[in-house]
């Protein structure tokens, strides 16, 4: 399940993970969706996308699941020399015990977005796609 359906995070990961071979059944959730808590709570992959600061509690986290947390928020903080921290979508100290894997932020989907970025850059740049 995702969280989002903007067209750079939620949607495009939809359409990846139910393709053919990856064979997820996919459901997406934006701020209509009635409910939230229990569609979450029954996900064997939850995939938070929403940049709401540690929205995600442990009750709507199945035991478990595989957690995916994409948010990056910038949030202010006193204790820090730059005046804020990144937060991501789930409340990490609460939700990790609960579930198999979980994404931290900072350090999880982040590094993982630069690497893809790049390889792309540099694939392109060497002419072998978008040709
Ligand atoms: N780590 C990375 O590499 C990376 C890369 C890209 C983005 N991000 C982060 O990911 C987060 C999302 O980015 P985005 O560009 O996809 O944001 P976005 O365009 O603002 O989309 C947010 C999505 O969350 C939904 N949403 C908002 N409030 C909700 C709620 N209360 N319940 C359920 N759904 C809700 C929205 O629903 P509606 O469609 O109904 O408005 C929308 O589909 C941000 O924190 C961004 O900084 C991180």
């Amino acid at each position: 399940m995702i969280i989002g359906r903007s067209q750079i995070v939620g949607r495009p990961l939809s359409i990846l993970l139910s393709q053919k071979g990856v064979d997820a059944t996919v459901t997406v959730a934006h701020s209509r969706t009635k409910d939230l808590e229990k569609t979450c709570s029954q996900a064997d992959i939850l995939v938070a996308a929403m940049g709401l600061p540690e929205f995600v509690s442990a009750g709507m986290v199945k035991e478990g699941a595989v957690v995916i947390d994409v948010g990056t928020t910038r949030v202010p903080s006193n204790e820090t020399k730059s005046g804020f921290k990144l937060k991501g979508d789930i409340k990490f100290e609460e939700v990790s015990p609960k579930c198999s894997y979980i994404t931290p932020v900072p350090g999880g989907v982040g590094p993982m977005t630069r690497v893809s970025l790049l390889k792309n850059t540099l694939l392109a740049a060497k002419k072998e796609i978008y040709l």
